[in-house]
């Protein structure tokens, strides 16, 4: 089958790779018939992190339709039409039962090296290193998907894969994020970035009761469609973040404050910015926490920051001392995909959300080189590209 595979730092090819197969009781086989590309993928394209091997199959935002199952997956049948969550979890260990499903204890048989590197183990995940399972991903024409009694999400006939996809990560994503935040009527919620991601935290966090919304970012076509969602918007290149957020709320600063950019942020020529782009190049740092500074610097006493962003290993200079003194609660985390699926799609069919509005670009699986390249480099007004094998 063909598949996208990963070779190094900007470099994925289209290649033929042998057809996944049933490994285990547990295991379903899809053939895809919808994909996208993830900001997270950009970490694996630009070379941030460890453990990629050459020819990994990519690609986490899956969908698609049953064609095998194991003898052990009874709810699942072939033809069924699927969604498929970014993480795995099997469902019955002590954070499966606590619906902490990004951190399964048993769905990543690398867990030994990750827990070198963070104490503990996180979930197994499609497409996304050997420190996190070493899966093939789905921007494939197959997937074999480990854990299928519990992850897949049976879908509707009648409403369009693009409608459908996202809540295979970023919709969910975007809404654990708001719900992290603690939103109480009435409150400012400032959210970096506007990427996909911070679009579906954007509209969920209206869905959870914000009074305000105020988005940041530099792209101008990303900044028009938060403010198409009634988010108010700063633009990084042309005034000072801290100041623009001190103007905006009287000096006290947004209540949440949610980073939707993580490890790879852009700081232009600013002092932190500049001392991280040396950290990282000499391997004293791996990430570029720029953003998640100016969400501790700029929050309320007493709020909540949400980080959804994506940090990988090592951050240099955060301003803990400010985040103590300020009181500041932060929570984050790989989003447990499983728990929301479900709600979310009641809302996609009940019309209140058309998940459909982040697509600028739908490509076959053969233009996807091409495709991460205009990603990155946010060419051509792309925002959120879907990849049809
Ligand atoms: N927690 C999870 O489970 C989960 C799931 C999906 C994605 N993610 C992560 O969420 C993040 C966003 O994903 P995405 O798909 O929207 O990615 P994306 O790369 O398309 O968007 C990131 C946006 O941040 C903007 N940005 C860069 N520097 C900035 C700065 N200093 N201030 C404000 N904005 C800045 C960029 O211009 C871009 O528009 C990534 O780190 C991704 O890995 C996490
Ligand atoms: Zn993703
Ligand atoms: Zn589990």
């Amino acid at each position: 089958m063909k598949a996208l595979c990963w070779y190094g730092t900007g470099d994925v090819r289209v290649e033929e790779v042998p057809e996944p197969v049933i490994e285990n009781g547990r295991d379903a086989i899809i053939r895809i018939t919808s994909t996208a590309i993830c900001g997270s993928d950009l970490h694996l394209y630009n070379g941030y992190m460890p453990t990629m091997e050459k020819g990994d199959v990519l690609g986490h935002e899956n969908m698609g339709e049953v064609v095998e199952i194991g003898s052990d997956v009874k709810n699942l049948k072939v033809g069924d039409r699927v969604v498929i969550p970014f993480n795995m979890a099997c469902g019955n260990c002590f954070f499966c039962n606590k619906e902490l499903f990004s951190l399964c204890d048993n769905s990543n048989p690398n867990a030994e090296m990750a827990k070198k590197m963070m104490g503990h183990s996180p979930s197994g995940l499609f497409g996304y290193s050997h420190l996190l399972g070493g899966f093939a991903g789905g921007q494939a024409e197959y997937l074999r998907v480990p854990y299928a009694d519990v992850g897949p999400l049976v879908l509707p006939a009648d409403v369009p894969d693009e409608k459908l996809l996202f809540l295979s990560d970023i919709f969910p994503t975007g809404y654990m994020a708001a719900e992290n935040c603690g939103i109480e009527d009435g409150d400012t919620v400032a959210i970096w970035g506007c990427g996909p991601v911070a679009q579906f935290a954007i509209k969920s966090a209206w869905m959870l009761g914000a009074g305000r919304v105020i988005a940041i970012d530099n792209v101008l076509e990303r900044l028009e469609l938060a403010a198409a969602s009634s988010a108010e918007t700063i633009n990084f290149d042309d005034v000072d973040v801290f100041d623009a957020l001190m103007e905006m709320t009287d000096g006290r600063g947004p209540d949440r404050c949610i980073d939707c950019v993580g490890c790879e942020a852009h700081a232009g020529g600013t002092l932190d910015g500049t001392l991280d782009a040396l950290n990282t190049s000499i391997f004293l740092a791996t990430d570029r926490p720029h953003v998640l500074r100016q969400t501790i610097m700029s929050c309320r006493k007493g709020g909540t920051i949400s980080i959804p962003g994506v940090y990988i290993g090592y951050g240099d200079k955060i301003p803990i001392g400010a985040a103590m003194n300020k009181g500041l609660t932060i929570k984050q985390g790989q989003t447990h995909t499983h728990k929301y699926m479900p709600m979310l799609l009641e809302k996609i069919v009940s019309g209140e959300i058309d998940p459909s509005f982040v697509i600028t670009h739908e490509l076959p699986l053969d233009d996807a080189p091409q495709a991460y390249g205009m990603f990155k480099d946010k060419k051509d007004g792309c925002i959120k590209v879907v990849l049809k094998p």
